[in-house]
């Protein structure tokens, strides 16, 4: 029998229904004989009501129905994250030591289908961020949506390249504070990092999207760097032209339009694809953000780049060819080559974009 789901207020309850056997209806002789067999019916249906399941069991049957999805790793982290994230909506507090401490508990009815909609959302194939609409990233918490990228652990690393080389310059030029702009900011997960870290800095943001913007600037406010930060609409380094900077930093889209039908559902079908996709071969934001760059940089000020898998040859000639120095790549925790590191010579005069 298909069980009821529960119910506020009518959880657990059992209903009993009477009905008359054959042999017994077969002496019916009027309304109130029937009314008195019904009253002695010997047959009773019982219709439960699905209880609430506890926490142990919602869980248990989420990781069940998100492993035949297509991220069985991580089914039972999502499961968790989720459950958490309806729990939440009650007691804000409440947290992964609590949710086993409480395991044999029953989930309130509204809860349940709070959490409900959390997991068809999930099976849908949404990432878990943008249910939660926040992500962490370098240790600070970030509001995201579907008009921003959800910022990647590997991104991590040129944050703290860019960190470092930024300390190194203050100690060696105290007087002037280091210059930094994050091109492609999208939820500025970048920009409000280093803002956060280096608060002698001083940094602007520039996203094409002007709905990634207003995610980036409130997770400026919600980190508490909105001051010294300077956000600008517009296309690579246009909208600061004239500027110099030490640093330029980015993370720029380069997923090439070839590889779009292999790149996962989850990212291909929620993720902006601006924010991922750089033409056939996935270079060519690289190919125009390149010599802006050179330009934009003061002589001796840095370029750090993050890069796709298997685009490391592809980039040493660009840089190279585009007049940039001391090019090296940093790896990742796969050994994979992830951040471009390089310099604007202090002499060579920068060469001119090519058409
Ligand atoms: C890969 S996402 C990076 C987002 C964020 N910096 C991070 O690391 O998580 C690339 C971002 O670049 C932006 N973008 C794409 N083309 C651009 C362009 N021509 N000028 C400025 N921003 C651009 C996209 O809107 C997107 O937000």
């Amino acid at each position: 029998m298909r069980r009821r789901a529960c119910r506020p207020g009518r959880d657990c309850r059992k209903v009993s229904i009477g009905i008359p056997n054959r042999s017994a209806s077969a002496s019916i002789r009027g309304a109130q004989e029937f009314s008195n067999l019904i009253a002695k019916a010997s047959i009773l249906m019982t219709v439960p009501y699905k209880p609430c399941p506890t926490l142990r069991q919602a869980l248990v049957e989420a990781e069940e129905s998100l492993v035949a999805g297509p991220h069985p790793a991580r089914a039972r982290r999502d499961a968790e994250t989720l459950l958490l994230l309806a729990l939440r909506r009650a007691a804000p507090e409440t947290n992964r030591a609590w949710l086993i401490a409480h395991a044999d508990e029953r989930l309130a009815p509204g809860m349940e289908a709070i959490f409900s909609a959390f997991m068809a959302r999930r099976k849908a194939g949404e990432p878990v961020q943008y249910i939660a609409g926040e992500t962490e990233f370098y240790g600070l918490s970030f509001h995201v949506n579907r008009d921003v990228l959800i910022p990647r652990p590997e991104t991590e690393l040129l944050v703290e390249a860019a960190i470092d080389r930024t300390r190194k310059l203050r100690s060696s030029r105290a007087a002037q504070p280091p210059r930094i702009v994050d091109v492609g900011t999208g939820s500025g997960a970048i920009a409000v990092a280093l803002a956060h870290a280096l608060p002698f800095a001083e940094i602007a943001a520039i996203d094409l999207s002007t709905a990634a913007l207003a995610v980036a600037e409130a997770n400026a406010r919600r980190n508490g760097v909105a001051g010294r930060i300077r956000f600008f609409a517009g296309d690579l380094l246009a909208p600061v032209a004239g500027e110099r900077f030490d640093l330029v930093v980015s993370n720029p889209p380069y997923v090439a339009e070839r590889d779009r039908a292999t790149l996962d559902a989850e990212v291909r079908n929620f993720e902006p694809g601006q924010a991922l996709f750089a033409g056939e071969d996935g270079l060519g934001v690289y190919r125009r953000l390149l010599p802006a760059v050179f330009h934009a940089l003061a002589a001796g000020g840095a370029l750090l780049l993050e890069i796709g898998h298997g685009q490391q040859q592809a980039l040493a000639e660009l840089l190279a060819l585009q007049g940039f120095a001391a090019i090296e790549f940093l790896p990742d925790l796969q050994g994979i080559a992830r951040v471009a590191l390089a310099r604007r010579p202090e002499s060579q005069p920068g060469k001119l974009p090519r058409a």
